[in-house]
């Protein structure tokens, strides 16, 4: 395989360790959350390392995503949860999707489409669609408000009913299971425990009660009920950053690249639009062939560093939507060259800063660092727990 200029490698021997590691600490089903690519590290190899480590459910917000799953051949329990009016549901309920109401108005678009799948009612196997409830309990975005729960309850036991669905799950999501001492965590909580009360008066008996996230399932276990959704957690990075224990997770992403240039800078030159940084002496830059273009964040412009040889280097001036500066220090014998690699972010264990580093640095957090990168570079997949990782190299060209 030729050397890329920049590439992400993602270790699927990581995602499966990160999966067993969070079912044995949630004691609990554990949905893995493989939307938005994999949270960028590549939906279906993901998936399929998700059910090699025995998660029997995978959820994605949108029937786009579920549907590009069943075609890569996943054929487990599929939670979507991101609808809007007129979304393919024929396709989903025919495709053996869990979708997610958050309304009547959906409910009753959802019997419309059961009604178009099979006959009387259903998939074309002759079973009901399966769906489940959204409530929302605080978070004040999707779901159902409180003051529409009996209502939705009330349809959603009468399409049991009739044969169009079963409700299979009751859910929610919280606003601040990385800040566990929130008093939030507590109230939506208790409210969703007061949803789960009418849902059982109204007659319903869902599979699956969930509420936490990545956070909430290793921080608060009064919030495990039947599932928890772990999506950050599954790719090995911190939830809740100063709050979460050692579980000996581990980052499955690197991107690497190749300096494509070094050269000599004397005191007093300018790097980079805008000339924001000025060598205080003299040193050596390399340039990295990534930029904006590859989701590098322009924020990171000055602030983050890169591994060279084992040592984190800083960002020079700003970077820009194809390549950007590294500072490599006053030329000696140890000086990198073209062609010598650069590590953006991995696990860290050559020196390299995590992605964690990255969100510090550019004041965010580390799902949109992993979720943005892209862009031109290739993403291959490698598996480190096979003798030879290379045997098992895919990579993805599309990208
Ligand atoms: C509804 C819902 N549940 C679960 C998750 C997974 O969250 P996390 O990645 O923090 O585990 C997300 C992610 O944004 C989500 O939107």
């Amino acid at each position: 395989m030729t050397p890329a200029r920049a590439e992400i490698v993602v270790d699927l021997a990581a995602i499966r360790h990160n999966v067993r590691v969070l079912q044995e600490t949630s004691g609990v089903e554990v949905i893995v959350v493989v939307k938005a690519d994999g949270y960028g590290h590549g939906m279906v190899e993901v998936a399929g390392a998700a059910r090699d480590a025995g998660a029997t459910w995978l959820a994605v917000a949108t029937p786009d995503e579920a549907l590009a799953l069943r075609a890569a051949g996943d054929t487990g329990r599929l939670l979507c949860w991101l609808t809007v009016p007129g979304e393919p549901y024929a396709e989903a309920i025919a495709a053996d999707i869990d979708l997610t109401a958050y309304s009547v108005a959906e409910l009753d678009e959802i019997a419309a489409a059961a009604e178009s799948v099979g006959r009387p009612v259903g998939r074309p196997d002759g079973r009901p669609a399966r769906v489940q409830l959204k409530v929302d309990t605080g978070l004040s975005r999707g779901g159902a408000p409180r003051e529409a729960w009996v209502d939705l309850f009330a349809r959603a036991r009468a399409g049991e009913e009739s044969g169009h669905w079963r409700v299979t799950g009751i859910w929610s999501h919280l606003a601040c299971s990385d800040e566990p001492e929130h008093p939030a965590n507590d109230q939506q909580e208790l409210a969703f425990r007061d949803a789960l009360a009418l849902a059982d008066e109204a007659g319903l008996r869902p599979e699956l009660r969930h509420l936490a996230n990545s956070a909430a399932a290793i921080l608060r276990p009064s919030a495990r009920f039947d599932a928890v959704r772990c999506g950050i957690a599954s790719y090995g990075l911190d939830p809740a950053p100063g709050h979460t224990p050692d579980l000996g997770l581990v980052p499955a992403m690197t991107v690497r690249a190749s300096l494509a240039l070094v050269k000599t800078l004397a005191v007093g030159d300018s790097v980079s639009y805008g000339h924001t940084w000025t060598a205080p002496a003299p040193t050596t830059v390399g340039l990295v062939p990534a930029g904006y273009g590859e989701g590098v964040p322009r924020h990171a412009s000055g602030v983050a560093s890169v591994g060279v040889a084992g040592i984190q280097r800083p960002i020079r001036g700003r970077v820009c939507m194809d390549q950007f500066l590294v500072d490599l220090g006053p030329e000696d014998h140890s000086t990198p060259h073209a062609g010598d690699e650069v590590l953006l972010l991995g696990p860290g264990r050559h020196g390299e800063p995590t992605a964690q580093d990255w969100a510090e640095a550019c004041d965010t957090i580390s799902y949109e660092i992993v979720t943005r990168i892209g862009g031109r570079m290739t993403r291959t997949h490698v598996d480190s727990d096979t003798e030879n990782a290379h045997d098992t190299v895919s990579r993805d060209e599309t990208r």
